[in-house]
Order: C-alpha cells, then structure tokens, then sequence
C-alpha cells in the first residue's frame, strides 16, 4: 500500500511512532525515523534494515527549525522526495491548573503545537513542489474528554486539530491531503510512567472495545491516512479509542 513511498515520521524512536515507522517499512515504505534521541532512532533505523526493509535515522528536535529544515534536507538527499509526514513527536508531563508555569505551558506548545506547525510548513513547501502528499498530525482523544492536569496539553492538541484544518483548506489546492488522528488510551512502554493500573481499569470499562490499544493500532490508521485509500478525505479527524468517544 506504501510501496516506494518516502515518509517523515516524527517522534519514531519510541511507542506510536516507532511502530507506525516499523509498519510503514513493513509495508514498503523509505522512512526517516527523526527523533531528539538519537540512539534510539538508529536502534528503530536498524530494526527496520534487518527486516529487509529501508529507514534512515535522524537527530532532531521539534523545538528547533533548523533542525527540522535539515532533517527534511537529509531526507531528500537520501531518498529526493518527501511523500508522507506523520507528525506523531509529542509529550505529556502532568499538571495542575493551578500550579503550571508559563514555561512549562510554552514548553508544551513548543513541541505538541508548534513543532507540528514548523515540521509540516516544511514538509508541504517540498510537497507542492512535487505536487502533492499527505500530513497526518497526531492530536488526543483528552480534546474531546477534557482530562484534569493536561491543560496545557489538551490546548495544544485542540490546536493541532485547528491546524489540521486550516492546512487542509489551504493545501488542498496543491494536492497536499491533511488529516489528524486522536488517539484514546494507547499501551506504551512510556504510559506505565504516568498510568496507574486503578487508570488502565476505567480506559477499559470506558471504551466500546473492550482491550487495550496498542501502538500499532494508530500505525494501521496512519497508513490508511497515509496511503491511496483515503485519497477522497482531508482535513478530518479519526478517532483511535477503541470506542471511547463516540461522536
Ligand atoms: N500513548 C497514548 O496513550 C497517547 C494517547 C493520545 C495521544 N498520544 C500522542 O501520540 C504521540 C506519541 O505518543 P507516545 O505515547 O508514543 O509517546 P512516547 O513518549 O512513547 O514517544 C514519543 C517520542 O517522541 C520523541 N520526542 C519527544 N519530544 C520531542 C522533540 N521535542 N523533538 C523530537 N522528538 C521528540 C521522544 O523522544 C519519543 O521517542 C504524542 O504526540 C502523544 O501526545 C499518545
């Protein structure tokens, strides 16, 4: 379905993106594997290669636009093209309302909102060069649910949906297709650090389908937004929950 397709995965050293990079090479795609740590996007660049299949790794931080613009540099040099970016790269510290700082509110825009912004400018500058592509941004279920102590993080994901949109609208024009996903509760190896069993037992009894979301779940929806299947959609949001939020 991904054949010869050149795709951006963001945040590919760990959890959703380094599967939906493992499913995109599995499924015939060239991946850039871009990550701020560097070991482990080789160790995913390396997974990919003894499967068989081709992946680069690259260091790079969505705070950082010059990082960003060279990691998209690295990729047209290596591959010249760009046909897919899955900007999944995120984090979720928890926080109080009451207690969160301006610089830990910033921080979070910085990567969740603003690094999509910065990382998709780029990416759709070169696909209207070729054309057209397709953008997936990686939002949250906590949008639709409002979820105490994530504030800043539901406002940046909220934002992430806007921006899905706006682009949608103005990109459609060059071919470029842009969608969003909204995962529920996904089974990360990070999610242990701020989910407690008690939590894990309420996302169960919440969603319709009734066990736990794995990673590479998002991955298969990410290559359908990502593939010609979904040539006839844009500027819509998925919701991978299992059947949490029904709307
Ligand atoms: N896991 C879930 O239940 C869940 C639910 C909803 C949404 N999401 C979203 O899915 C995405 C992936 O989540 P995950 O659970 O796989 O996270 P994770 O912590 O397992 O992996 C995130 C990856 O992003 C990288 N990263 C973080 N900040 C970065 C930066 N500034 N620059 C470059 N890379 C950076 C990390 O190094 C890591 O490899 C995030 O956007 C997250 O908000 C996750």
């Amino acid at each position: 379905m991904l054949k010869d397709k050149i795709a951006i995965v963001t945040g590919a050293a760990a959890g959703i993106g380094e599967s939906t990079a493992l499913y995109f090479a599995e499924q015939g795609a060239h991946v850039a594997v871009v990550d701020r740590d560097p070991e482990g996007a080789n160790k995913v660049a390396q997974h990919i290669a003894s499967i068989g299949g081709h992946a680069i790794a690259i260091h790079a931080d969505m705070r950082d636009r010059a990082s960003l613009e060279a990691a998209a540099v690295a990729t047209l040099a290596t591959y010249g093209r760009i046909d897919i970016l899955i900007n999944n790269a995120g984090i979720y510290p928890r926080q109080s309302f009451l207690a969160i700082t301006d610089a830990e509110w910033d921080d979070m825009q910085d990567v969740n909102l603003k690094g999509t912004f910065r990382m998709s400018q780029i990416a759709a500058l070169q696909m209207v060069r070729q054309g057209g592509g397709k953008i997936v941004n990686i939002s949250s279920v906590t949008f639709f649910l409002g979820v105490k102590h994530l504030s800043h993080y539901v406002a940046a994901k909220g934002g992430v949906i806007g921006l899905t949109r706006v682009m949608a609208k103005e990109l459609g024009e060059h071919n470029i297709h842009v969608n969003c996903i909204t995962p529920g509760a996904i089974q990360t190896a990070s999610e242990k650090f701020f989910v407690t069993d008690e939590q894990a037992k309420v996302f169960l009894e919440s969603q319709s389908l009734k066990r736990r979301l794995q990673p590479v779940d998002v991955a298969r929806v990410c290559a359908f937004l990502a593939g010609p299947l979904s040539d006839g959609l844009t500027g819509q949001t998925v919701n991978v929950d299992g059947g949490w939020m029904l709307y």
